[in-house]
């Protein structure tokens, strides 16, 4: 089977790496891919948004399945394309369509959603600038911290939790009438402070059926400690130590099940991965949102620990035949760290040249932000490297990863050193 994956970060590398295993992959091309993706496939100069060039690219490639790793293809209806065009129409995108997208795409229709399905998560309210007046009210009603979040996508800058009331009030102006964040604060949801510590679970599903993957819990924040600026995530770690069988047993039964089931009563089809962030509070699993793809870096350190066929795995998904699908599981634990480019996530230099690779030992290294210039690996983006290790915990995981990152150089290099921290 020929497969086309959409993006180009250390998600779609690891994608690219498991699929690249199975023997049922024929040729694989990543679009646009990045200088680690060159190893499993090939690379197509593509942008995964020009919905009329990932056509050309899968009629000339003979695609017979499209894998979308970030979300502003699913977003922007990548999926519905395909439905739409009768060239397309019977090559399975992994992906949900644009509908069920807003899962992700609006933070409303996520909260509308899990309200009337029963699923735990914290209290909301939602408003717009024509109602701005109700907003403050309604902070004046809620006990500190204050959490605003912008409706739509702000490439995850959109959530503000503030201390202060009348700075959560200026925020909230700031946002709806100044459109802090663009369209994306024209409407915001406020909500009810949660208290606990944060987890990943992630699904697949065909529509029907779905299999539980590994979990993982990943580490936002640039600084040691979990302090300062939010980036896409600086390392994550599989299995998540707190989760026990028995608080699985109540994410499943309370958040997977009948977020599954919900799709379907809704009738909102829905083929691909379902990726919920979850915080444990007493013990008890909320869900702090939907996104509808898998995560970066989380996928770095759930994807290698399926040892199941993932070409298998994925043509199970588009025939809707999970239920008849086995998931065989790494009982290991396996950490990733990000190796990022300094100032990321503010402003940071690219083409700096990576040295070491080959000198990696016992660890696998996902290219996120790298490019090849000249046969020279270079650094493009902010998130450069993930290194990805496996150990029988997840501390013994993770000394390994660092060991390897000493073996890797590039220019003004930062990675964070405390992976885990609040796990041991
Ligand atoms: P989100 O984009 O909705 O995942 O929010 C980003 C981050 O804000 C989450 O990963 C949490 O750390 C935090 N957060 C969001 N909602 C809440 C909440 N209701 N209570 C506490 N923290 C939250
Ligand atoms: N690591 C968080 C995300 O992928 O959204």
């Amino acid at each position: 089977m020929n497969i086309l994956i959409l993006g180009s970060g250390g998600r779609e590398c690891t994608i690219a790496w498991k699929l690249a295993q199975s023997p049922n992959c024929g040729s694989l091309f990543i679009a646009p891919g990045n200088a680690g993706t060159v190893e499993y496939g090939t690379n197509v100069e593509i942008s995964p948004t020009n919905f009329e060039e990932v056509k050309k690219v899968v009629l000339e490639h003979n695609i017979q399945m499209v894998v979308v790793g970030p979300e502003d293809p699913l977003v922007l209806g990548v999926h519905d394309f395909f439905l739409n065009d009768s060239e397309l129409n019977n090559i399975p995108v992994i992906g949900p369509q644009k509908y069920a997208a807003q899962l992700e795409g609006s933070k409303e229709f996520a909260k509308e959603f899990m309200f009337r399905h029963h699923i735990p998560t914290a209290k909301y309210k939602s408003f717009t600038v024509d109602n701005l007046e109700e907003g403050f009210q309604f902070l004046d009603s809620l006990e500190a911290p204050y959490v605003l979040k912008a409706d739509g996508l702000a490439a995850g800058k959109g959530v503000l939790i503030l201390d202060d009331l009348n700075e959560a009030k200026k925020e909230l102006e700031e946002m709806l009438r100044d459109q802090k964040f663009g369209a994306a604060s024209a409407k915001v949801v406020i909500e009810e402070f949660l208290d606990g510590i944060e987890m990943s679970s992630f699904v697949l599903t065909d529509g029907e059926n779905f299999v539980v993957l590994p979990n993982a819990k990943d580490y936002k924040r640039i600084g040691e400690g979990d302090k300062g600026l939010n980036t896409g995530g600086m390392g994550a770690i599989s299995p998540v130590p707190f989760a026990d069988k028995e608080f699985l047993t109540k994410v499943e039964e309370r958040v997977i099940i009948p977020t599954v089931e919900g799709l379907k009563k809704d009738k909102i089809s829905y083929v691909g991965f379902i990726f919920i962030g979850l915080i444990r509070v007493n013990n008890e699993p909320y869900v702090i949102e939907y996104n509808v793809r898998m995560g970066d870096p989380e996928t770095e350190v759930v994807i290698p620990r399926i040892e199941s066929d993932l070409v298998d795995l994925l043509t199970a998904t588009a025939e809707k035949k999970l239920d008849r699908f086995t998931l065989d599981i790494n009982e290991k634990s396996a950490t990733t760290v990000m190796m990022v480019s300094g100032g990321y996530p503010e402003s940071y230099e690219k083409g700096k040249e990576i040295s070491g690779l080959e000198e990696i030992e016992d660890s696998i290294v996902f290219h996120a932000g790298t490019k090849l210039d000249n046969s020279k690996v270079k650094t493009s983006g902010g998130r450069v490297l993930a290194v990805t290790s496996f150990g029988d915990d997840f501390e013994k995981a993770l000394a390994t990863s660092y060991k390897n990152i000493e073996k890797i150089h590039f220019d003004k290099m930062n990675f964070r050193t405390d992976i885990g921290f609040d796990l041991k």
